[in-house]
């Protein structure tokens, strides 16, 4: 069985590799193309998201008696972040291309900052806390799948 931090710090680079064919695309003035791998990007993300926020932020909260603390700074990183992810796409169906290149690029420092916090001390954090890691792989998975 992985540990959640390298069960969640792959799901990051499988992100990021997403993240940067669609930057690519885009680049390349392909916008039919771009917006299917930016669409591809969202929903990888979406499920990253949700597999944290369903499953291991609120096992760790409970173990810490209460949410607060870490996993709040997350959600909230993570509610910009899609709010970014939904800036990219309207800026690619209106051939918006500085608009989109404006929104990739906050999109891209914000998700390097966040995920290095979480891959350096929060999940090495919550491989601490928890038990049953087995367990809440198998949940993420499920999460993940009914997220698509
Ligand atoms: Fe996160
Ligand atoms: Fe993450």
């Amino acid at each position: 069985v992985p540990t959640i931090a390298s069960f969640l710090g792959d799901d990051h680079h499988r992100c990021d590799d997403l993240f940067v064919e669609a930057e690519r695309l885009a680049a390349g003035g392909e916008p039919g193309p771009a917006r299917a791998a930016h669409t591809a990007f969202a929903q990888a993300l979406t499920r990253h998201f949700a597999m944290e926020e369903a499953v291991v932020f609120p096992a760790f909260e409970e173990s810490m008696g209460g949410a607060g603390g870490p996993t709040t700074v997350m959600r909230r990183e993570h509610g910009q972040m899609r709010e970014l992810c939904a800036a990219m796409d309207q800026a690619l169906a209106a051939a918006d291309g500085d608009g989109f290149l404006a929104a990739s690029e906050t999109l891209l420092v914000l998700m390097q900052q966040h995920n290095a916090k979480e891959e350096q001390i929060l999940y090495p954090m919550l491989d601490r806390a928890l038990r049953e890691r087995e367990t809440l792989i198998t949940r993420m998975e499920s999460v993940a799948a009914e997220a698509q």
